[in-house]
């Protein structure tokens, strides 16, 4: 008997969930994600429009001129987002007169509870020049899959959720372009180090 195509869809559907499945289940962060992202550093971090923590509109083009360093997280996050948006803010606070060339970006992958106001609370406490970003789920759906960030919410027992998502730092370029992407288990010292190379 010939496989069809047809016949071959179920099993090549389960090996795709057993894939996600690993890949998910990871962690709350998605490690690895991500790697792929210079072979197709051209297109990554395309036109964004969200707003930010005091309400305003923000698009990509307000910041040319300075480098973006662009983090996607969301304040419920329990460990990795805390911890990576205080080695950014570590980092920036070593590059001396430098740091005014870098405006630092937290694009929230939970625009449902992340609301300017909660945003605005978070940040102040890594960083008051931080710039958080939020909106609606279809604009942060929409900048989240121009950085290559992938996201997803999942139930808790205790009836809340949490969303899991790609840990990455981008650095855009004062063109808007993509520059690097750094991993967020880099320290601040390593990070202040590439930056302040670059800048
Ligand atoms: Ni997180």
């Amino acid at each position: 008997m010939i496989r069809t195509p047809a016949a071959l869809l179920p099993y090549l559907l389960a090996v795709a969930a057993v894939v996600a499945g690993v890949l998910w289940h990871a962690g709350d962060h998605v490690a690895g994600i991500g790697r792929n992202i210079e072979s197709g550093s051209a297109s990554v971090g395309s036109p964004f429009s969200l707003i930010d923590q005091s309400g305003s509109v923000r698009t990509d083009k307000d910041f040319r001129g300075r480098f973006m360093l662009v983090y996607f997280g969301y304040s419920y996050c329990p460990d990795v987002c805390p911890t990576t948006l205080a080695v950014m803010a570590n980092a920036l606070d070593k590059l001396g007169t430098k740091r005014a060339r870098i405006a630092p970006i937290f694009i929230s992958v939970d625009p449902e509870r992340d609301r300017p106001k909660v945003l605005k609370d978070y940040l102040n406490s890594f960083a008051p020049d931080f710039v958080g970003l939020t909106g609606s789920a279809k604009a942060v759906s929409e900048a989240a899959r121009a950085y290559r960030v992938y996201f997803k919410k999942h139930n808790l027992p205790n009836g809340g959720y949490a969303v899991d998502h790609s840990s990455i730092i981008y650095l855009m370029g004062p063109d808007g372009h993509f520059v690097t992407y750094y991993e967020e288990t880099i320290g601040p010292d390593a990070l202040a180090a590439d930056l302040s190379k670059r800048l």
